[in-house]
């Protein structure tokens, strides 16, 4: 048997061809364009999803005869469909902060943050689903009076896939629509809120098929009997895919986003509304969440700005030439506002403390301290809430050792890497496979570490101050970020 698994992710589509014992056979990429029409808004259309998705199975079909598709995709970002299935308007993504006026009046109507977190598990945050509706519907009555269908990113390519509309836990968890302990749509708020719950598809359970490859599609491809899995939320399905999935279970993914994913057995939301509480891709299994928005784009924005003809082994040994607190600089990585733990849209980048002194190399550490501190940050409101027995990292950050070495001291744990680090692509498959017959504990026995990363015990200290100064610059700053995007 063979499975594909493919991710949806923000920069690029990426797939990847998997045998019965979990060994990956092939990978292919498609890159996409994120379209920024005013700062901090971020937009994709899913039609380019599409092409990626459908050029690249094309690819695959001229090498591989596979069994099923598994989906994982980036969270959150509204997808609008017509009653004809058509795409109504550019998806408004994940990252995109423009809705804090909705989320503040949603968060009123629903009776205050506490009565909303009891009700769907989170409060309401700019990148969640629930505030892209209620913008479309005040910005643009004309498009949301064509709207029929909204979706997650991998449920709309489960969609053109299959010809089938629906979701399943993980994705349905970030919308701010669902009851994540009930495990189903919330009518209460949506009825509150005047939103029609038909224009929510069905929930299923992530690894559930659900249907099969359109006949079209297997003619042109030469495929037959081809099962298209639900599949599920990126994080969610990048966890499984490196075997983060039982309670204690602990995921650094340092992407284009930087989460920190905590398994968790309790049906406890957390009250604080800090940490996302998310429903995995498995039974009686969640997940506690802190997500900042700018992880490898303020690295790559870092390497734009000053090291932009330098080749990634270059940068690493630009990295081991700046001491640790690159000479003075502390960079704030909130590119385009922050969510955990500031939830703040106003919040932008900084590098401060430069001198004379300074070199490029520093600004390139700067931003890898900076963003190791925003995950730090967020680790330590997960080990607040689960006991960790192991941490593992994955994502495009953790291919850079010097910045892995740094996450390892400032945790203060043994990072492990996995042996197949494909995130989200790779869970994908897993999941392909569970559709197709197999157990977890089977799809589980593919995951191994290649190699674990002990902290340094001797930085320990330093980067214990350090890491004080860059949580105290955010708050110097803080109104100020206001007061700028005021008059700018
Ligand atoms: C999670 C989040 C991001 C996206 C990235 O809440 O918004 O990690 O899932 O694709």
């Amino acid at each position: 048997m063979n499975y594909v698994g493919i991710d949806v992710g923000t920069t690029g589509i990426k797939a990847l061809v998997v045998k019965d014992d979990g060994g990956i056979l092939d990978r292919f990429d498609h890159p996409l364009k994120v379209y920024n029409p005013k700062p901090a808004w971020s937009e994709q259309d899913p039609r380019d999803w599409w092409n990626g998705v459908s050029d690249i199975l094309r690819s695959i079909s001229q090498k591989y005869k596979i069994d099923s598709i598994g989906l994982s995709g980036q969270m959150h970002s509204l997808v609008a469909l017509d009653g004809d299935g058509k795409v109504v308007r550019h998806a408004i993504l994940w990252n995109d902060q423009r809705t804090t006026a909705e989320c503040k009046e949603a968060t009123k109507i629903l009776g205050g943050e506490n009565k909303v977190i009891s009700e769907v598990g989170n409060p309401i945050l700019e990148g969640f689903t629930l505030g892209k509706i209620l913008w479309v519907r005040k910005n643009e009555p004309d498009n949301f009076k064509k709207i029929r269908h909204v979706m997650m990113p991998k449920d709309y390519i489960v969609y053109m896939l299959t010809g089938e509309l629906g979701t399943e836990w993980s994705d349905a968890s970030g919308t701010a629509c669902y009851d994540v302990k009930a495990r189903k749509w919330n009518l209460k708020v949506l009825n509150s809120l005047e939103i029609d719950p038909e224009l929510f598809p069905p929930i299923s359970k992530s690894y559930s098929p659900r249907g099969m490859l359109k006949a079209s599609l297997e003619k042109e491809f030469g495929w037959k009997n081809v099962k298209v899995v639900c599949g599920g939320a990126d994080n969610a399905v990048s966890a499984l895919g490196i075997g983060v999935f039982k309670p204690g279970d602990c995921m650094v993914s340092v992407g284009t986003s930087g989460t920190i994913v905590g398994v968790t057995s309790s049906t406890e939301p957390d009250l604080d509304g800090k940490l996302h509480y998310f429903n995995h891709v498995i039974d009686k299994t969640s997940y506690y969440m802190g997500v900042m928005l700018s992880a490898t784009s303020s690295f790559d924005w870092a390497r734009k700005m000053v090291a932009s003809d330098d080749s990634l082994s270059k940068i690493e040994e630009m990295i081991r030439n700046s001491p640790p607190g690159s000479r003075g600089l502390i960079f704030l990585p909130y590119l385009n506002g922050e969510r955990t733990p500031h939830r703040d849209p106003y919040a932008r980048g900084v590098i401060f403390g430069i001198s004379s002194l300074s070199k490029k190399e520093d600004i390139m550490r700067s931003a890898i301290e900076g963003v190791t501190f925003g995950l730090r940050d967020s680790f330590e409101l997960v080990k607040q809430r689960i006991d960790v027995r192991s941490v593992k990292i994955t994502g495009g950050g953790s291919n850079n050792m010097e910045w892995v070495k740094i996450i390892a001291t400032n945790f203060k744990v043994p990072i492990e890497i996995p042996k197949t680090n494909e995130g989200g692509a790779y869970g994908a498959a897993m999941l392909a496979a569970i559709g197709s017959g197999k157990t977890f504990d089977d799809v589980s026995k593919w995951v191994k570490v290649r190699d674990t990363v002990e902290p340094e015990k001797k930085l320990i200290g330093f980067y214990d101050s350090w890491y004080s100064q860059y949580r105290a610059l955010y708050l110097d700053l803080k109104e100020r970020f206001k007061e700028v995007e005021m008059i700018s």
